[in-house]
């Protein structure tokens, strides 16, 4: 049985996919939880779940945090876990994307993150907590036409990296979770966002749209369900010495390979997928 202190944790993006189960995981195995979602139903949805507190939550909105925290500590039950979950995808060739494309990318996936993890590390402190941080295979390995998304979970490495380095010694951990691919509604809304009438002009868009599509079903062949991210996340929260990263993923060797090898190598495999994409793409235009 877990001490009370440290029963306690708050996860964003808690409406679908990775957040939603990460929710129900933990609400089953000992902890409160307390579910931050944007949505009105989702947020009736989640207070039906025992051992759950849903509350109001945009990590972009200060004010909605600020609320957010008041209710934690109103509840007086302490607050030991912070999962940085919430997240979206902006795909598209960089050389077409306006900056306003990449700055949203950014409010959610990293300012959020950001007000969201120093809004609440007094009580952290306070519990000798853990912060989770949802990365993605993206904060290692940058795919082409997905920079926006890459280089903000790139953005988000780093951040941690400095993170724990700073206040580790203060009793407060910070574990990054790199997911592979995983069974939510994400894939959908990428699929979305490389429409080519959003880039009529675009010299990428054959590339982009063959590259996107194969990557996409590439995705959903080889996802994970999202409970089993919510595991590594449960181990993060609860192992008295966690890692400083847990890698998620069906085909976990083939990640581990690109870590350690040299970028010109991981550029060469790159180039011949995407033109063994276009070459799938051609034929199936063909038939
Ligand atoms: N699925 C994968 O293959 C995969 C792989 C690696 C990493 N990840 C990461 O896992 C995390 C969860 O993604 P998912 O796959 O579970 O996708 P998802 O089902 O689309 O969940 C994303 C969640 O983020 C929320 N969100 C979006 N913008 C927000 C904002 N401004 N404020 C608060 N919440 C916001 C969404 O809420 P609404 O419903 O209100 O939009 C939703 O609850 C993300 O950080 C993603 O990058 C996913």
């Amino acid at each position: 049985m877990m001490p009370k202190h440290s029963s306690v944790v708050l996860v964003s993006g808690a409406s679908s996919g990775i957040g939603r189960a990460t929710v129900e995981y933990l609400a089953s195995h000992g902890f409160h939880v307390f579910a931050g979602a944007r949505d009105r139903r989702a947020l009736e949805e989640l207070s039906r779940i025992p051992n759950t507190t849903a509350l109001r939550l945009d990590v972009t909105r200060p004010e909605e945090i600020r609320a957010a925290r008041k209710m934690i500590e109103d509840k007086g039950m302490g607050l030991f876990g912070l999962v940085n979950n919430a997240g979206i995808v902006e795909v598209g060739p960089l050389m077409d994307l306006e900056s306003a494309s990449l700055r949203a990318q950014f409010e959610v996936n990293f300012f959020g993150i950001h007000e969201l993890t120093k809004t609440f590390f007094p009580l952290l402190l306070q519990s000798q907590g853990r912060v989770v941080m949802i990365s993605s295979d993206s904060g290692f390995f940058a795919t082409p036409f997905a920079g926006p998304y890459c280089a903000s979970k790139f953005a988000l490495e780093g951040y941690s990296d400095s993170l724990r380095r700073e206040i580790t010694h203060h009793g407060v951990k910070v574990i990054l979770i790199e997911p592979g691919p995983v069974a939510t509604a994400i894939w959908g809304k990428a699929e979305k966002s490389i429409d080519p009438d959003k880039f009529p002009h675009s010299i990428f868009i054959k590339e982009a749209k063959a590259l996107g599509e194969y990557s996409i079903a590439q995705g959903q062949r080889d996802a994970l369900p999202p409970s089993a991210v919510a595991e590594a996340i449960y181990w993060a929260l609860t192992s008295a010495k966690p890692r400083l990263r847990y890698l998620v993923a069906k085909k976990s060797w083939e990640y581990r390979l690109i870590k350690i090898l040299p970028a010109y190598f991981v550029d060469r495999l790159v180039r011949k997928k995407i033109q063994q994409t276009i070459r799938i793409a051609k034929k199936m235009a063909a038939e």
